[in-house]
This record gives C-alpha cells, sequence and structure tokens, in this order.
C-alpha cells in the first residue's frame, strides 16, 4: 500500500506499533519493521530493571537501538517524551536525544501535553520525522501541532491503552474531526485490534495505524505469558478505570488496580500511586498479576490468541490492502 504515511516513514504498509513502556524490545520491534510496518522501542525496551539514571538509560537505549539494526534493515522510530508540566528541560529527554542523533535514528513518535517548539527544532535540525501523539488532544490542541510542524499526527482516542487522555472522546468522534481540519497525514491510534477496525479509521481519512494493546499479545513481545493470556481473557467490561495523574488508567482488576481505585475514591491519589506507580512492569512484564496492573485497550475483549506480528499485520493488509 502507498500513501502519505507509507511515504514519510518508508515502510511497505501503514502500520506501527505502538511505544510502550517495558513491552518492547528489540526483537519485538525488528519482528514489526519486518513484516512490512514499523516497530517503535518504547521507554525500557529490552530491560528487567530500571535505568539508575539518563546516562544509563542512553547506554541501554543505545544497545537496544544497534540490537535492531543488527536484525533488520527497515525502518525504525523511538519513542520522544517531550518535557511536561512546564518543564524547559528533562534531562532523560536530553539523553535520548543524544542516542537519536549519534545513532542516526529518523524516526521519532513524540509525546507530550503540546509540541515543544525547541524539541521539535532540534529534532529537524537533525533531519528526523516527527509523527506526534497529543496525550489529551483536542481539536484545537491537534490543529496547533499542525501549525508548529510537526509531520504527521496520531490521533488517540479514549479506547486506550497505558494511560488514557483527560478526556473522554472516543477515536471514532476524534478521528475524523482531525482529519477534516489538518493537512498532514493523520495515524488513527486506539482500539484498534484488527482489520476491521484499520478499515473503519482509514475510511475516515486517517493513513494509517497505530496498535498497542493487539500486539502485545503477539509471540515476539516481551510481555509475560501471564499478561498476555490475562488479555485473552478479559472481556470489556471487567475493566477498571481510575484518574491517575495527568490522565486515566484503565486496568484488567488485579488486587493492586483494585486499592489504587479505591484509595482514589477516598480522595488518596499519592497513597494509590504506590500500588499502580511501578503497575505496568510488574503485571505485564513480570507477570505478577495480584500486585501489577494490566493497563490495556477496552478493545482487549476482541482479542482471542497469540500472533506472530507478522500474522497480526497480514490479517491487517488484508482488509485494507
Ligand atoms: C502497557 C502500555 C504502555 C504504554 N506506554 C506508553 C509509553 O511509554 N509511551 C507512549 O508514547 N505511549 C505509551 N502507551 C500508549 C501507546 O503508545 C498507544 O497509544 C496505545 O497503546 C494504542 O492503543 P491500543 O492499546 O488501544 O492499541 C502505552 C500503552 C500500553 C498499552
Amino acid at each position: 500500500m502507498k500513501n502519505r504515511i507509507t511515504q514519510l516513514l518508508g515502510i511497505e504498509q501503514p502500520i506501527i506499533s505502538a511505544a510502550m513502556t517495558w513491552v518492547t524490545s528489540a526483537e519485538f520491534v525488528a519482528a514489526v519493521s519486518n513484516a512490512g510496518g514499523m516497530g517503535v522501542l518504547g521507554p525500557n525496551a529490552g530491560q528487567t530493571e530500571k535505568a539508575t539514571s539518563a546516562d544509563d538509560m542512553a547506554d541501554r537505549l543505545t544497545q537496544e537501538i544497534r540490537k535492531v539494526k543488527a536484525l533488520t534493515n527497515k525502518p525504525f522510530a523511538v519513542n520522544y517524551i517531550f518535557p511536561m508540566g512546564g518543564a524547559a528541560e528533562d534531562p532523560f529527554t536530553n539523553a535520548v536525544f543524544d542516542v537519536l542523533v549519534k545513532e542516526k535514528v529518523k524516526y521519532v513518535i513524540a509525546i507530550g501535553q503540546n509540541v515543544v517548539d525547541r524539541e521539535l527544532k532540534r529534532l529537524k535540525e537533525h533531519d528526523i520525522k516527527v509523527v506526534y501523539r497529543d496525550l489529551s488532544p483536542t481539536v484545537e490542541k491537534l490543529v496547533e501541532a499542525e501549525k508548529s510542524g510537526v509531520d504527521a499526527l496520531i490521533v488517540t482516542g479514549y479506547e486506550a491503552g497505558g494511560h488514557m487522555s483527560d478526556y473522554k472522546i472516543s477515536t471514532l468522534s476524534l478521528v475524523p474531526q482531525i482529519t477534516s481540519l489538518v493537512k498532514i497525514p493523520v495515524i488513527a491510534a486506539e482500539g484498534i485490534i484488527d482489520g476491521r477496525g484499520a478499515k473503519a479509521a482509514l475510511s475516515m481519512g486517517a493513513e494509517g495505524v497505530y496498535l498497542g494493546t493487539r500486539f502485545i499479545v503477539t509471540k515476539e513481545n516481551p510481555a509475560s505469558i501471564e499478561a498476555k493470556n490475562a488479555i485473552i481473557k478479559v472481556k470489556s467490561e471487567e475493566f477498571i478505570e481510575f484518574k491517575s495523574g495527568a490522565g486515566h488508567l484503565r486496568t484488567i482488576p488485579t488486587e493492586a488496580g483494585k486499592k489504587a481505585l479505591e484509595l482514589i475514591n477516598q480522595g488518596k491519589p499519592a497513597e494509590a500511586y504506590k500500588y499502580y506507580g511501578e503497575g505496568f512492569k510488574i503485571g505485564l512484564l513480570d507477570g505478577d498479576l495480584v500486585n501489577g496492573t494490566v493497563s490495556v485497550s477496552e478493545s482487549a475483549g476482541g482479542i482471542q490468541q497469540i500472533l506472530t506480528c507478522q500474522e497480526v499485520i497480514d490479517e491487517i493488509v488484508k482488509s485494507i490492502g
């Protein structure tokens, strides 16, 4: 398939695996890219323990990028987190930037509460293509993001896995509003798990799809088998959800998730954080479904088996091709 997203990213199919903390790795990213889509290294890619400093994180990211390059000569991207909460700079963002330049990475999936001009400028100076995903998107914010000069937009609906938007606007509502207003290409995200969802996204004017939860339940993804099986088992109506600092978090109702929800309802967000702060690693990666969280898309109810990345992509291509 050829469109502005495949051309921008140099990929065969407009299918991108989402940046996801802890549950990406070089092997997984290369599998997506080798299957014709684009793999994205997320925070803590390929790791089992937290980095001890920005320098340590940079060393580990460098190793992971080199592993991807050894496994594929196809394009891949790295997640880039714009400094948030009014901070001018962030040591971790700076460290990632230096790695991107040193390793000549060509594409980033940048996220934030707005596009940070200083960050965009320095990425562009190094000829890095910037696909921007706003964490709490609205029509106004994405129109502004286009004006700032990013290359493409990912439009995030509330069906999302991971941290969701502050606004409960679904993919079906938001994507057509954005595609009728902006000129740069749009990638639809959240809640898409198969070719039917992808086809719907393209019919709303999107030129690519960005899938997280579906790609967790693949053979190559580093998530634990316990988490993959829990995602296969969960029904869409079983999730619990609570406000988690910026945005919201949806999780399979593990004990930690239920405790966090209870404490949030009692007005104790700091205490609640202890239960979900490291939840993605404990639940998704380590497979401890009591003390961790499994924070995935509400569409997880429709995921029925572990597939290979190639199978996920081939099924979508059959629908949209
Ligand atoms: C477990 C998990 C962790 C995530 N972590 C990140 C992250 O670190 N950075 C980021 O940009 N997005 C993160 N996301 C959001 C995804 O990039 C993407 O927007 C989302 O998964 C797509 O929705 P879907 O899961 O419904 O396909 C995460 C999502 C999940 C499920």
